[in-house]
């Protein structure tokens, strides 16, 4: 079977490659072994083969932070799937042919499910739905802010923001996207920049926002820092500029504004696995009902892995790249 090794850390099209492995084998009693039908190329993934992820395991190693399968088989005591039902790992190590797991990280999604969105509903949509509800009790009207509002994560907030009653300021970086944020949901679409704060008071007539997220750190957080409401939660849950988020002392000293992090597993963790369950039972419902979704721009076979990684590390895409190892999309 094809399996996406690194063996150095570095540039991701430079150090990925695609091998030949063993196949996984047969399941043992506890375990579901699945065929890979698809998984996107996240940020997360790039930093893990560039070695400045969190995670830096010895090599060779494989990425892969999620993905969608379909069982093949299962050992004699897993109950909750069977061969031919669709899944998502809760484990990394994704970008293979083939998978074999525990049980407990194998969680079912709906069938007739599309395979491409459900190749992205491990991390992003519960991100940005765990972000919305764990740090600030909002109310219907109350004002959210975000920058890399057109990413996957940023869509999705728009959307389940819009959902709740809650209004968004999205902060981008091209203009040309402010129509398709607003057909989401989106009330307020800006252009980063040095004014961000006047131009966001106005635009909200001076509207006090309580819960911000950052995913691009460096004075970026602090442009969002800035806009917010004394007392207000600053969440940082990303860096594509690579730099830690820089903001002004006055924020925390004068204004009482907290500064904190999230990142998926931490607060999953926090929930039992029935819990877990019934967030991507609700999650995955909402994909199957097309309320939640993420763009495709284009889909790479996995020996074409190299060129995968070169594409989703450009810019100005329109939606995620995916690879399918199988074929099946
Ligand atoms: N903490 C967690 O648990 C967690 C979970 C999921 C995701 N995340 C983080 O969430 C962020 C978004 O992930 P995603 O999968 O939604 O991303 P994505 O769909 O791949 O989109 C990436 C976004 O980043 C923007 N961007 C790229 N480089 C930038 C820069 N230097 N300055 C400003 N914007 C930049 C892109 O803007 P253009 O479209 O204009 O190029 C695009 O909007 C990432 O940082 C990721 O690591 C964190």
């Amino acid at each position: 079977m094809k399996q996406v090794l690194i063996e150095r850390y570095g540039t991701p099209w430079e150090v990925a490659r695609c091998a030949e492995v063993p196949d996984v084998g047969a399941p043992a009693a506890d375990e579901v072994v699945f065929d890979v039908l698809a998984f996107p190329i996240n940020p997360a993934d790039m930093g893990f083969c560039r070695g400045t992820y969190r995670l830096r395991p010895p090599l060779p190693a494989t990425p892969g932070a999620e993905c969608v399968g379909r069982v093949t088989a299962v050992g004699a005591q897993i109950r909750h799937v069977k061969p031919g039902d669709l899944v998502i790992n809760l484990q990394r190590e994704n970008w293979a042919q083939k998978r074999k797991v525990k049980g407990d990280d194998a969680i079912p999604l709906p069938a007739g499910i599309d395979l491409r969105q459900a190749a992205m509903v491990r991390i992003n949509p519960p991100t940005a739905a765990l972000m919305l509800s764990d740090f600030v009790d909002l109310k219907g009207g109350d004002w959210v802010i975000q920058n890399v509002a057109n990413s996957a994560v940023g869509r999705l907030v728009i959307v389940l923001a819009h959902q709740r009653g809650l209004r968004t300021v999205n902060v981008v970086r091209r203009p040309e996207l402010a129509g398709e944020l607003r057909q989401l949901g989106a009330d307020l679409v800006l252009v980063d920049g040095d004014d961000l704060p006047a131009r966001v008071a106005r635009e909200t007539g001076d509207a006090p926002i309580r819960l911000a997220l950052d995913a691009i750190g460096g004075k970026a957080t602090g442009r969002l820092c800035d806009c917010v409401a004394s007392d207000a939660t600053v969440v940082h849950y990303g860096s594509m500029s690579g730099q830690d988020p820089a903001v002004s002392r006055t924020n925390f000293a004068y204004r009482g504004v907290k500064l904190t992090g999230f990142m998926l597993g931490r607060f999953l963790a926090r929930r039992n696995a029935q819990k877990i369950r019934e967030i991507y039972a609700d999650l995955g419902g909402q994909v199957m009902a097309g309320k939640l979704f993420a763009p495709v721009d284009t889909v790479y076979p996995i020996d074409k892995i190299e060129d995968a990684l070169a594409h989703a590390d450009k810019g100005g895409r329109n939606g995620k790249i995916l690879v399918s190892p199988n074929g099946a999309i």
